[in-house]
């Protein structure tokens, strides 16, 4: 994979995130996990560029963001999208999900990336914070979407460093 700036990016997030999903994935060699995601955004944030996931509190995931500084953001071409589909619909709490989807995880100083992926966000969490029912503002967006009141955490990161394959 060859690094570009942000700056460089063309993309479209309610394709690319909402439509094509994304693999968040922290932790590293020995230790990682990794979860397919269809909600986030990408922005500017403090004069940074930035990007936001939402991550429910019973995903195995969350562990890792929790714990790690950074995390990484993987996009895939159209034919990954069974592999995403299944690690989005399994733990990894319960085995080695990576191995049974047939991604291959590329470990690096701090993060895990995938090889098959067109596209990485290496990100560095600045904030991370619970959604709150009493922030809504809008009650029936709450009950559609949070009825067991799992709310996500979201995490603000930093891409520091922006992958694309060659
Ligand atoms: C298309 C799709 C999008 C998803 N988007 C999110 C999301 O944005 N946030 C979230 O917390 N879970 C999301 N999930 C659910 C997790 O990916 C799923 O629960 C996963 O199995 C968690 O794995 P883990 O327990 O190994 O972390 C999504 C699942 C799918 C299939």
């Amino acid at each position: 994979m060859r690094e570009i700036s942000v700056s460089e990016l063309n993309l479209n997030p309610y394709e690319k995130i909402g439509k094509a999903w994304m693999l968040c994935t922290a932790g590293t060699e020995g230790s990682y996990n990794t979860m397919t995601c269809s909600w986030g955004h990408l922005g500017c944030l403090w004069n940074l560029p930035t990007a936001v996931c939402y991550v429910r509190p019973q995903r195995y995931t969350k562990e890792f963001i929790d714990r790690e500084e950074k995390y990484t953001l993987c996009f895939f071409p159209e034919a990954y999208k069974k592999a995403l589909g299944y690690l989005g619909s399994h733990s990894g709490r319960d085995g080695d999900k990576v191995a049974e989807a047939g991604l291959t995880p590329v470990h690096a100083d701090g993060y895990t990336y995938f090889a098959e992926a067109s596209l990485v966000l290496i990100c560095r969490t600045l904030y991370q914070a619970p959604l709150k029912g009493e922030f809504f503002r809008d009650e029936a967006v709450m009950d559609k979407n949070y009825p067991n009141r799992d709310f996500h955490d979201l995490y603000i990161g930093h891409i520091e460093k922006v992958l694309v394959s060659e």
